[in-house]
């Protein structure tokens, strides 16, 4: 079996590389050539600066991509075109059994339009995730990937749920669609790499006695209002606990071009970090704030409380347990938040709501299911 893996953003680099990690696995237990999975892996440039790709692929090892197509910081448009265009000749030579397409990127919508206008089946690793706000550009892009995918690989039950109440199980030029919840691929990499994360930077932690926070998400970085009230929030915050943010280039640019006042002495920025560095920052901080969809899980896989800053969110088993509090970009309701924070309890050893662990090697499994 050949899989054309198609990826680009920070978030894509991590959940692919439990996946290539089990495959080399199953590579390694079988004893007949004829069944081994080749993996063939394009990295579209989406993500593009040392810290926010190259770091992955070699603190993580994952396997160097096969191909490389340089298409990052362009507009929605013209981004998801060149890489169609790029990703269309790739899989033309290669001719693959699979594409395989992870999260919501224009990456993966790039990805998903090869796959189905060249009928090559088409994997979706977090198949039907909805925040049901059609403006957010992740939600378009999951629709149309889910839309098209042969096989939906959902990481929970409301996942699932969701698929089945938009009608699917649909046909596609290959067949129809099966729909399989295999569990959370980035819980997959949360247990893997757990031991072996560590702090570079030269930040003189006081362990369980600061909060990290990311913000990227367009909805906050491209409204000055929502970015203005986050902000006041944050330096409220810094005057009573220290704040980390390792900031995305996205946001280092809207802030560079803005006259945002930062409290600085409390609340530090730093560069984005490598995966086992943001471990080690998740499992040391006391509470998580973030309006990253993947860091949300994260702070429940360590125990961590979390306020979203967002105004909904994909992954809302987490809000029914208690874990998580939507906040938007509300000042009153963001320091709120943080104030209900430190009686946070994490009661939840018996649920498994991400598969705990194993989603990698169900999606092989699957997928050899599929092709017999
Ligand atoms: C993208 C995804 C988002 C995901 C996020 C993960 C889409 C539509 N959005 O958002 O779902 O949560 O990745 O981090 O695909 N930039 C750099 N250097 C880089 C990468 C980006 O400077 O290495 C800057 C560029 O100015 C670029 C901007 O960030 O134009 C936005 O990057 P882009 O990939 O378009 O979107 P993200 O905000 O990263
Ligand atoms: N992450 C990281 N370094 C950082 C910020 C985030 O390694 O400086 C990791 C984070 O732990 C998670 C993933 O990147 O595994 C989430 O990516 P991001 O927030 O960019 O995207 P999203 O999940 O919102 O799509």
């Amino acid at each position: 079996m050949k899989i054309l893996t198609i990826l680009g953003a920070r978030p894509q680099f991590i959940k692919a590389g439990s996946v290539s990690r089990a495959i080399k696995q199953y590579n390694s237990q079988i004893t007949n050539d004829k069944s081994l999975i080749t993996e063939i892996i394009v990295h579209t440039g989406q993500h593009y600066d040392a810290n926010m790709s190259d770091i992955f692929f070699e603190e993580m090892q994952i396997p160097k991509p096969d191909y490389f197509l340089g298409v990052g910081g362009k507009s929605h448009g013209a981004m998801t075109g060149q890489m169609i265009e790029k990703i269309e000749e790739v899989a033309l030579k290669e001719k693959p059994d699979w594409i395989m397409v992870y999260g919501d990127t224009n990456s993966t919508l790039a990805g998903a339009m090869v796959a189905s206008k060249l009928h090559i089946k088409l994997a979706h690793v977090e198949a039907g995730l909805r925040s049901f706000n059609m403006k957010m550009p992740e939600e378009v892009n999951r629709i149309l990937t889910d839309r098209v995918s042969d096989i939906l690989f959902c990481p929970t039950e409301t996942a699932v749920e969701n698929l089945k109440k938009e009608g699917f199980p649909f046909s596609t030029a290959n067949g129809k669609q099966k729909i399989a919840n295999v569990g959370d691929v980035m819980q997959d990499g949360a247990i893997f790499y757990k031991n072996l994360a560590q702090i570079t930077s030269n930040l003189q932690l006081e362990t369980s006695n600061f909060i990290l926070c990311t913000i990227h998400r367009a909805e906050n970085t491209d409204n000055p209002q929502r970015l203005k009230s986050i902000f006041e929030a944050l330096n409220e915050i810094a005057k009573k606990q220290q704040i980390i943010l390792p900031l995305h280039p996205r946001t280092r640019k809207v802030i560079q071009a803005s006259n945002l006042e930062l409290e600085t002495s409390n609340l530090k920025i730093i560069d984005p970090v490598g995966y086992l560095e943001m471990v080690w920052l998740i499992d040391n901080c006391s509470l998580v704030m973030t309006d990253s969809g993947g860091l949300q899980k994260e702070a429940y896989f360590f125990s961590k409380p979390c306020i979203t800053l967002r105004d909904e969110t994909e992954w809302v088993e987490l809000v029914e347990i208690g874990v998580n509090t939507i906040v938007g970009a509300d000042k009153e309701k963001i320091l709120d938040a943080y104030k209900a924070s430190s009686n946070f309890k994490l009661q939840t050893s018996n649920l498994n709501l991400y598969g705990g662990g194993k989603a990698s090697e169900n999606i092989i499994k699957e997928l050899l299911i599929f092709d017999k």
